[in-house]
């Protein structure tokens, strides 16, 4: 039995493999010890670790793991996952949209990272619950879908009122930038504020992942990370923002287990 692990900031992506088999799961960093405890239980096991927390996680269990870079290991994890959809890239950008957001260039061989934003999951998290008190990722998701972002939101066709827009008048001008105009005649609830979270969001790592995507003369960009899982609106914003923009959003099926994939396939080939 082989396992995978990326031990990341906000959940541990679990990929299992027994006879040619492969299985997920996942559970929260905050349970890291459970996770030991799970382990210790399969000492035949050969473990692979990435993510920040691979080096912690490892000094909690009896295996020797193999440990790999995250990105390198995300990298391999995502090459693999492409091959299985027979989606053949020579050249795109990803972005590891995790508690944080990474972005990266790929070519056949390597990747190199293009930069970051403080964007991603752990501001979902962070900024709904100050808006809203919520904490359940779930929820949050379910509840962004039936929000009004519009009222919250600038976009380019309020501030030209009209007249003819330089740029495509549906495109956010400010985040947040409507709520002064609003504030007297409407009121802000709870979903409207949470879809307005997820505008920023997505419009932020889209922004981000695009100018990387132009710089590296691709058009592909390839999203990954649990950020998207069931969370229809971030996914509605990056693939819309990506098109718009021209280049190709690529969503892929389990794609956040690309880093413990990754790991698990760079042991094998060490
Ligand atoms: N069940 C869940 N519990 C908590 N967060 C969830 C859940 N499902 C999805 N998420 C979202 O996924 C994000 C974490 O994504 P991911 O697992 O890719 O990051 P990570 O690997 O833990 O972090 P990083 O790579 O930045 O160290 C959370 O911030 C949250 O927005
Ligand atoms: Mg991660």
């Amino acid at each position: 039995m082989k396992i995978g692990i990326d031990a990341g900031g906000t959940l541990i992506k679990i990929a299992i493999e027994e006879d040619g088999q492969l299985t997920f799961k996942k559970q929260p960093s905050a349970e890291i010890e459970e996770v030991a405890a799970w382990l210790t239980t399969l000492p035949e096991a050969r473990v692979a670790l990435t993510g920040g927390k691979a080096t912690f996680l490892q000094s909690l269990i009896p295996h020797d793991a193999f440990q790999s870079i995250e990105f390198d290991a995300t990298f391999r994890g995502i090459q693999s996952f492409l091959e299985q959809l027979n989606i053949s890239l020579d050249h795109y950008v990803f972005a590891n949209v995790g508690t944080g957001t990474s972005i990266h260039f790929a070519d056949g061989d390597n990747q190199l990272r293009a930069g970051g934003t403080g964007a991603g999951g752990g501001m979902i998290q962070g900024l709904s619950y100050l808006l809203t008190e919520l904490t359940d990722f779930n929820e949050v998701t379910e509840r962004a879908l039936s929000g009004d972002r519009d009222k919250i939101d600038l976009k380019v066709k309020h501030i030209y009122k009209g007249d003819k827009t330089p740029i495509p008048g549906d495109l956010t001008a400010a985040n947040f930038g409507n709520v002064l105009h609003n504030m007297h005649d409407m009121t802000f609830t709870a979903d409207d504020k949470l879809a307005a979270v997820m505008g920023i969001v997505g419009e932020t790592v889209t922004t981000i992942s695009i100018h990387a995507a132009r710089e590296f003369k691709t058009e592909h960009v390839v999203y990954i990370g649990s950020s998207f899982l069931n969370n229809a609106l971030l996914r509605e914003v990056v693939m819309d923002y990506t098109v718009l923009r021209g280049f190709k959003p690529y969503f892929i099926e389990n794609g956040e287990y690309s880093g413990a994939v990754g790991t698990m396939r760079l042991m094998d080939e060490s």
